[in-house]
């Protein structure tokens, strides 16, 4: 049976069991900071087993798309050492929301699995594992299912804590989490492997096809599990496992989808198709969680999810050049698997050039440094070595790009020791260092445990307030003195803190008008949130804390901050409208100086495409809608049609920012009160951050006028010094560069001329005779090649039978070329020639015998090169 097949039969049998069939989400969750990536089929439910999320229905079933790499579900390490672990796979599921319980999941799973109507899988090679305590579970499999007591088999806490057990199943640190029952397939004795439960249980034998969890808490920050408003089912089925039983093979490698893009891996690496090659296997699992995450919109970064893309990459790389394969290669599988896998992921086909184009990019990025970086290892390890230190292992990292789970898995596989806490103590010293050149923030990892500050600044410049929590530097204190650097902690405030891309407020904070102390703020960051730490420099006097304070933001500043961020939602609706809906927001950075905009384009902006983005943003500043604020539920703000970031966490209530019909956006920010105050938009640069991403920098207000001015000054300048009249500076332009082309030209064929008004000089003073050979050596200054070509000819012509080089540094190059009569060429060859005078400068070079030519670089050693000539023909002759 396909892998196809068994996807929707799965689906067909809950749907009988009135079962609604959800489409599987993207892999990145949205609006869920506590996970990075969907990781079971329920995350997308998460808030409906929390009582947060009501829908209308409470079955449904799904065929859910899903990565384990990096967080608490990782199966990175095991991917090409096992026959069943993948960091991207299917799981099927099928979920109670408050529905039915323990009995009804049991009996499903059992009737799909067995029933001859639907999988017809023999029961005796089911078995099951319950956790340790849930008695009713037991029964229900024995009693009512019918498996005998010794195919039941208890698990406790297993993994060295109350709840960590393979029976009890949690999202991630936090969230909704619950005891389990599993199901287990025996691929017989053939396959090395014991019973769950047993100290062998990690071999391939017994494989894990189903797990059912029965969601009965929610698990807090603390650990502490609460009780879900209503027991609920959340089970997990890997689809590639049960191909594997389906199809009568020992290994998900072996299925079909898989085996094809091993076929893939093996044709693009150039090896020969084979199971028992894990690289092979490492390359047909990682193209799907590397396609499938681009997709669905991430891309390679140093950070976050990008990071964990970047890092399956390169170690896809990494295993095909340990195939031999040195060329880029990992892109051309993504056409395979759009043809696998395409039809029930149709995004695979409409993404597949950008999937390939940004695959393509990391590839070569990491191309240029994988030889250098592989050479490196092996010298680290001259000698028989058979620990891989720390500090090889941090330069890997750091300068050619290896992540640190690459090196440990080349490690692995050679069975060498990797000196982790070496390595990290590399890292540590390297980020002390970059905190010592000042590039962190100093609310950085401050400890805090007071009250939260009060944010009045969408409405107040200034506010009374009282000092709560004083910093110098990293360390807590009582009191700051004149001179001292710190953070200011306040109750209230009217600073806005760096966040959604608004940098913070920049003022002061005074007592007694400054005369008792003044504290310059050069930013505002959250200590954590809801606390606002004012970083800067007291100027005057002592602050303590528990003083009273006038809390003043640079009113300036942060008006110009405001136009810039209001301009940035203008100029995301405006780059959708021109460029198209594709555009997402990637980052974005607004300063009162200017705003900085990261979006997914695949190419560069044209003149055209920018001057109608100006127009467009400029034509709304100019119809002065009110800024209008508002807020809602989240899902309302979604409905009402708002742009919401990807991947990022918003509150149950959001701010909603509305300028007209235009612009509709969640935001945190400060903003203009109607359109018109931007004044005018100017977009100063455009340039590509990396695969698949444009930046568009932009100015307003002041700004952009002081732009347009500058700019202005620039080209009356540049007008008085060509000497043009005004508006006629291009036409001057052309016909002076038209002019010095022309002289450029002639000044060469002078050059030439004097050159050959040299000959007569070589022939008569250049010439030496060697053993009755005539032969001319010379170094004519600042000829082409062509032009040295042309006079070797009338050399030869003048001295018949003999030698001739001639040599010339033109444009920081060496030119050579060198002549052999016929009558000599059985002695000495212009290519030998040629070729001994270039390796002295820096080049190659070879040719007929009697004439040769040749380059080099490095014009400072030709005198010596062409000095060496005589005695090398003397001795040749
Ligand atoms: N959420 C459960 C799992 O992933 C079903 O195993």
């Amino acid at each position: 049976m396909k892998t196809a097949e068994i996807r929707q039969k799965f689906l067909d049998f809950f749907a009988s069991k009135h079962h609604q069939v959800v489409a599987s989400s993207p892999l990145v969750p949205n609006n869920d900071p506590t996970i990075m990536f969907t990781v079971a089929g329920m995350v997308q439910f998460k808030d409906c087993f929390l009582g947060f999320d009501k829908r209308a229905y409470t079955r449904a079933t799904t065929s859910q798309k899903c990565l384990r790499a990096g967080g608490k579900h990782n199966d990175l390490e095991n991917v090409g050492y096992t026959a069943r672990h993948h960091t991207f796979f299917e799981m099927l599921g099928n979920f109670s929301f408050g529905d039915y319980f323990k009995h009804d999941a049991i009996t499903f799973a059992w009737e799909f699995l067995t029933s001859p109507q639907w999988l017809n899988l023999p029961k005796d090679k089911l078995m099951v594992t319950v956790y340790a305590s849930d008695d009713e579970a037991f029964d229900i499999w024995n009693k009512t299912v019918g498996v005998p007591a010794e195919k039941i088999v208890r698990i406790g806490d297993n993994k060295g804590a109350p709840y960590a057990s393979d029976n009890f199943w949690t999202m991630g640190d936090t969230g909704p989490c619950g005891p389990c029952t599993e199901i287990f397939y025996d691929h017989g004795p053939s396959v090395a492997g014991g019973p769950p439960g047993s100290p062998d249980e990690d071999g391939d034998r017994y494989m894990e096809i189903w797990n059912n969890v029965f969601m009965q808490f929610n698990r807090d920050e603390t650990g502490t599990l609460h009780p879900l408003p209503k027991p609920s089912v959340d089970t997990g089925m890997g689809l590639e496992r049960l191909s594997t039983v389906l199809q009568g093979v020992k290994s998900n490698y072996e299925t079909d989808i898989l085996a094809d893009l091993v076929r893939a891996a093996a044709r693009e690496t150039g090896v020969a198709y084979s199971q028992d090659v894990p690289s092979l296997k490492v390359i047909a699992d990682h193209i799907r969680a590397c396609a499938f995450l681009v997709a669905d919109g991430v891309l390679p970064s140093n950070e976050g999810r990008g990071y964990v893309l970047r890092r399956i990459v390169r170690r896809a790389v990494r295993h095909g050049y340990k195939l031999g394969q040195k060329n880029v290669f990992f892109h051309k599988l993504v056409d395979d698997l759009a043809r696998v896998m395409g039809d029930a992921y149709p995004q695979l086909r409409e993404g597949q050039a950008k999937v390939e184009d940004a695959l393509r990019a990391e590839e070569e990025q990491f191309a240029r440094t994988l030889d250098i970086g592989m050479a490196l290892l092996e010298k680290s390890l001259e000698g028989g070595k058979t620990v891989l230190d720390g500090k090889t292992a941090f330069t890997l990292h750091s300068t050619y790009g290896f992540p640190i789970d690459l090196t440990a898995d080349i490690c692995r596989e050679r069975n060498l020791e990797l000196d982790m806490a070496g390595y990290e103590r590399e890292l540590k010293e390297e980020q002390e260092r970059g905190r010592a050149a000042g590039s962190f923030k100093m609310t950085a990892g401050l400890a805090y445990d007071g009250n939260a500050s009060t944010f009045h600044g969408y409405t107040e410049v200034s506010t009374e307030a009282t000092v709560i929590a004083l910093y110098k530097g990293s360390e807590q204190v009582q009191q700051l003195d004149a001179g001292d650097d710190g953070v200011v902690v306040l109750d209230n405030t009217p600073f806005y803190a760096e966040s959604g891309g608004q940098a913070g407020d920049v003022g002061e904070i005074s007592v007694a008008g400054g005369l008792n102390a003044l504290f310059d703020v050069t930013d505002t960051q959250k200590v954590k949130a809801d606390v606002f730490g004012h970083q800067g420099k007291l100027a005057r006097g002592s602050l303590k804390v528990g003083d009273s304070v006038t809390a003043t933001i640079d009113l300036h500043k942060r008006h110009a901050t405001q136009r810039n961020h209001s301009a940035t939602h203008l100029l995301h609706a405006a780059l959708r409208d021109v460029l198209g809906p594709h555009v997402e927001q990637k980052g974005s950075l607004v300063t009162f100086e200017r705003t900085r905009f990261d979006f997914s384009h695949p190419k560069a902006l044209t003149a055209e495409e920018i001057a109608k983005i100006e127009a467009l943003v400029n034509h709304v500043v100019m119809a002065n809608h009110a800024v209008d604020v508002g807020l809602m539920s989240y899902d309302d703000a979604i409905k009402a049609g708002a742009m919401a970031l990807f991947g990022e966490k918003y509150g149950d209530e959001v701010r909603v920012l509305k300028m007209g019909e235009f612009s509709t956006e969640l935001c945190g920010g400060t903003h203009v009160h109607r359109t018109g105050d931007i004044g005018f938009f100017k977009i100063v640069a455009e340039s590509g951050v990396a695969a698949g991403i444009r930046r568009v920098e932009a100015v307003t207000g002041e700004g952009a006028l002081a732009t347009v001015q500058a700019l202005e000054s620039e080209l009356k300048a540049a007008t008085g010094v060509a000497g043009a009249q005004p508006g006629e500076l291009v036409n001057k332009l052309e016909k002076l560069q038209a002019e010095l082309k022309a002289a450029q030209k002639e000044a060469q064929q002078l050059k030439s001329q004097m050159a050959f008004g040299q000959l007569d000089q070589l022939v008569g003073l250049g010439m030496l005779t060697i053993k009755d050979v005539k032969v001319v050596v010379s170094n004519v200054d600042g000829v082409d090649g062509g032009t040295l070509r042309e006079m070797s000819d009338k050399l030869m012509d003048r001295i018949g039978s003999g030698i001739a080089v001639l040599a010339s540094a033109y444009d920081g190059k060496v030119s050579i070329i060198a002549r052999v009569s016929k009558d000599l060429t059985g002695k000495v060859k212009a290519g030998e020639i040629a070729n001994h005078v270039a390796s002295q400068v820096g080049g190659k070079g070879g040719g007929r015998p009697d004439m040769a030519q040749a380059g080099g670089t490095q014009p400072e050693n030709l005198p010596d090169a062409l000095k060496s000539v005589g005695a090398w023909v003397d001795a040749k002759l």
